[in-house]
């Protein structure tokens, strides 16, 4: 796939001098195209989490900015992620989730053993200089963290563990093993999934946009740490009786702790659950924004009744996000608006990950 020629992206160094994203980035079709090559085929994407593939054949499927992909563990119980996309002509070898001895084509029949290689290829004699060897499935990079499951589709530098740096240190205080999948909810929005993801990154919105919230948090000590590959946001909880400081011991300064992953994850957490959102283009002006909930898997009836209420909070919250980023979208897309300018003291993860854009857009 041959990249298109963009104009020049560049993003200055310097906050305080620099100019935001141009808008042609947010609204144009051939942008999404390179985007699924420069940026979600060589980044860490999350897939899902190690329940779903406990025994020898347990298998599933998920897009990664619409890339067809199954994650399976092999009759070595070695876990294996493949592109679902069949030699023969590119048909789906696997469906949804489940378990299987093997994984056969949907469209004629060919099969391939769990470690990829091709074994059947029902009435395909006569065809010259064709190796079933040469056919296996094309295998992508996979790790975990903990019970989580990444990919880099096209196995690019550097690796999970270095790629989420400190947030590991940081994290240490949750057994992310202890957790267990909640509940999934999907939002589609009409913006570009950066706007999106702009919005996440600054809390410069919250006092406008979030009147709720900015009851909840201390605004004035509200904090951005920008690292190599992710930023860290810190919102220390004002209300006491607030649902963000429920089942927290007396004294208890950790909060609720933001964390952007580049290009498109977000870990949100909270003192008993952890929450994170996958936010996926599908084309120019939508995005799917993907919450996923893991609890404790010791849920008492209490704290079902807590995450309930904390589910409807973030929720609302959610509605006001929504709304803005498809105002901010029509802003992009006018005649009148190209770039603006970010604040200093305010809008430090937002450049930072402009700057790591224009890095992986400008990659040759
Ligand atoms: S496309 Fe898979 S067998 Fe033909
Ligand atoms: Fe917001």
């Amino acid at each position: 796939m041959e990249k298109t020629t963009h104009p020049e992206l560049s993003i200055q160094a310097n906050i305080a001098q620099a100019e935001t994203l141009p808008s042609y980035w947010y609204s144009r079709p051939e942008v999404v195209r390179d985007e699924k090559k420069q940026i979600f085929a060589k980044t860490w994407q999350l897939v899902g989490h190690l329940e779903l593939v406990q025994k020898k054949g347990d298998f599933f499927t998920v897009e990664v900015a619409g890339e067809p992909l199954v994650i399976l563990r092999d009759q070595d119980e070695k876990l294996q992620g493949f592109f679902n996309v069949c030699r023969h002509r590119g048909g789906p070898l696997a469906k949804g989730k489940g378990n299987c001895a093997a994984l056969q084509c949907e469209y004629h029949s060919w099969t391939y053993a769990l470690n990829g290689t091709l074994k059947f290829t029902p009435e395909f004699d006569g065809a010259e200089c064709f190796s079933k060897e040469n056919f296996s499935l094309r295998k992508i990079k996979i790790d975990t963290f903990g019970p989580l499951i990444f990919v880099n589709l096209l196995g690019s530098e550097p690796d999970l563990s270095t790629y989420i740096g400190e947030i590991a240190a940081e994290i240490q205080h949750i057994d992310l093993n202890s957790l267990t999948f909640f509940k999934r909810h999907i939002y589609e929005i009409n913006c570009n999934w950066k706007v999106y993801v702009d919005n996440y990154l600054e809390g410069y919105h919250i006092p406008r946009v979030h009147p709720g919230l900015m009851r909840e948090i201390d605004y004035s000590k509200y904090r951005e740490d920008v690292r190599t590959y992710h930023s860290r946001q810190f919102a220390p909880i004002r209300n006491q009786n607030s649902i963000y400081k429920r089942n927290q011991e007396e004294g208890d300064t950790t909060g609720a702790l933001y964390y952007w992953l580049f290009p498109n994850l977000m870990w949100n957490i909270y003192p008993d659950n952890l929450q994170f959102n996958i936010i996926m283009p599908d084309g120019p002006n939508k995005t799917l924004t993907i919450f996923d909930w893991y609890v404790p898997n010791n849920l008492t009836e209490k704290m079902q009744k807590d995450f309930e209420e904390s589910f409807a909070f973030s929720h609302s919250v959610q509605q006001e996000d929504i709304w803005i980023c498809e105002q901010v979208q029509k802003g992009l897309n006018s005649v009148s608006y190209d770039r603006g300018r970010y604040s200093v003291k305010r809008e430090s993860a937002l450049h930072h990950f402009h700057t790591l854009y224009a890095q992986y857009m400008n990659k040759p």
